[in-house]
C-alpha cells in the first residue's frame, strides 16, 4: 500500500498528558502498518484532582515516563534501537512544555543512535489512526473529522494525502465541551466517557427527553462550529432547574444529543460539498459509541457508496502508534529534519 522508505519505525507522542511511545513494522509486500508496540502512560489519575491538565505537573511527568516508555516499548517489540529505521514524533500542536520532552528526547535519540527523524503534526497523527492494519487503499478525496480535547476540524484529503482545513471551531473543542459540561454536572475528569455513559443509561430506561439545548452553528454556511454557546446554555438550565441532580442523565443525554448532531451535519455537509469517497473520524471523542454509530448510519444514508472509517478505539485517544503510522506514509513525501533543526510548531497549521 505504500512505498517501503522504513521497515520499523518509533513513534513518540508527548502534546498533553499521555507519554507515549510505539513501535509499528511496514509489512514488506502489502505495505500494510501493523502495530508491535504501542506503550502510553497516562497522567489522567494525576490531573483528575485539578479538573483538567495542569501543564507544569504534566511537563515534569513526561520527563519521568518518556525513557521508561521507550525502553517498554522496544522490549514489547522485541527489536532492538539497531533496528529501528525512523524516528516519528509529534513536533505540535499542545502544551508547549510537554512537547518540548518528547522532542528534546527525540533529539538526543536520533544523534546518539543516529537515525532520521520525521516531524509530526499532532492532528495529522489522529487522521493517521485511520491507516493502522488497513487492509485495502483508501479511496480520495477523504472527509476526515477530527475531535480531540484540544481540537476539532474538518479536513479533506485529496490522493496525493494532501491535507487541508476546511473547517474548525471557533471556540471551544468537541472534548472540551465534554469536559466542562461534566464539570458542571458535578462529575470528573475527563468528560468524555462518563457523559456518554450516563447519557447511554438514560436512553436505555427512558423515553424521549423534553430538556432543549442549541446546536450553535448548525445551518451556517461553513464547515466552523462552535461549543460555548450551548456550554452556556447547559449552565443557565442547571442554575434554573433545583432538581438538576435527579436528572443528570438526562442532562448527559440531551448534551450529548446535540454535540453529536452538530458533527454529524457538518461532516455530512463536507461530504457532499467535496463528493467524498471516504468518511473518517478521529481524535479522543471518536470513542464515543453514539458518535461512531450515528456517523455510520449517517454516511450509510447519505453516501452509499463512501466507505466509512474509524481508529480502534485504543488509537482514537492520544497515543503513539499513530504518530508512528503517519511517519510511515508520510516519509514518501516530507523531508526528514536533522536532529539540530527539530522544533516545536504550535501552529495548527497542516503542512
Ligand atoms: O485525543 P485526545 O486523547 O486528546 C487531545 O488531543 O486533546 O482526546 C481527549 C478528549 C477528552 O476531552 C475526553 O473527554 C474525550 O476525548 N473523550 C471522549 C470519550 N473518550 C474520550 N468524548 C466522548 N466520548 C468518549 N467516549
Ligand atoms: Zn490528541
Amino acid at each position: 500500500m505504500i512505498k517501503i522508505r522504513a521497515k520499523y519505525i518509533l513513534g513518540i507522542e508527548s502534546s498533553c498528558d499521555e507519554t507515549a511511545a510505539s513501535i509499528v513494522k511496514v509489512e514488506k509486500i502489502s505495505g500494510q502498518v501493523s502495530v508491535l508496540a504501542n506503550i502510553i502512560s497516562s497522567q489522567i489519575e494525576i490531573h483528575k484532582k485539578y479538573g483538567g491538565v495542569v501543564p507544569e505537573i504534566a511537563a515534569r511527568e513526561h520527563v519521568l515516563n518518556i525513557l521508561p516508555v521507550i525502553n517498554e516499548a522496544l522490549e514489547k517489540a522485541k527489536i532492538t534501537e539497531k533496528e529501528i529505521d525512523l524516528i516519528g514524533v509529534t513536533k505540535g500542536p499542545g502544551l508547549i512544555t510537554s512537547l518540548i520532552t518528547g522532542l528534546e528526547t527525540v533529539r538526543a535519540l536520533s544523534f546518539a543512535w543516529n537515525k532520521p527523524v520525521l516531524e509530526i503534526n499532532h492532528i495529522e497523527g489522529h487522521i493517521y489512526s485511520n491507516f493502522i492494519n488497513l487492509t485495502e487503499p483508501i479511496k480520495f478525496p477523504a472527509i476526515i473529522l477530527t475531535v480531540s480535547g484540544g481540537h476539532t476540524n474538518l479536513v479533506l484529503m485529496d490522493k496525493n494525502q494532501k491535507i487541508k482545513i476546511i473547517g474548525e471551531t471557533l471556540d471551544d473543542a468537541a472534548g472540551e465541551a465534554y469536559d466542562k459540561g461534566a464539570k458542571m454536572l458535578g462529575l470528573g475528569y475527563p468528560g468524555g466517557p462518563i457523559i456518554s455513559k450516563l447519557a447511554n443509561e438514560f436512553k436505555n430506561n427512558h423515553q424521549l427527553s423534553d430538556l432543549e439545548l442549541p446546536r450553535p452553528m448548525l445551518n451556517t454556511p461553513n464547515f466552523n462550529f462552535s461549543f460555548s454557546g450551548l456550554k452556556t446554555s447547559l449552565l443557565y438550565k442547571l442554575q434554573k432547574d433545583k432538581n438538576w441532580k435527579k436528572r443528570q442523565a438526562e442532562y448527559c443525554f440531551a448534551y450529548q444529543e446535540a454535540i453529536i448532531e452538530i458533527l454529524i451535519k457538518k461532516t455530512i455537509k463536507a461530504a457532499k460539498k467535496y463528493e467524498a469517497k471516504t468518511v473518517m473520524l478521529s481524535g479522543g471523542v471518536s470513542a464515543n459509541e453514539e458518535l461512531r454509530t450515528k456517523m455510520a448510519e449517517a454516511v450509510k444514508t447519505n453516501f452509499p457508496k463512501a466507505k466509512f472509517l474509524v481508529p480502534e478505539r485504543e488509537y482514537t485517544t492520544d497515543n503513539a502508534a499513530m504518530i508512528a503510522t503517519a511517519a510511515a506514509y508520510l516519509i514518501n513525501k516530507r523531508k526528514t529534519a536533522p536532529f539540530n533543526k527539530l522544533k516545536v510548531e504550535p501552529s495548527l497549521q497542516l503542512k
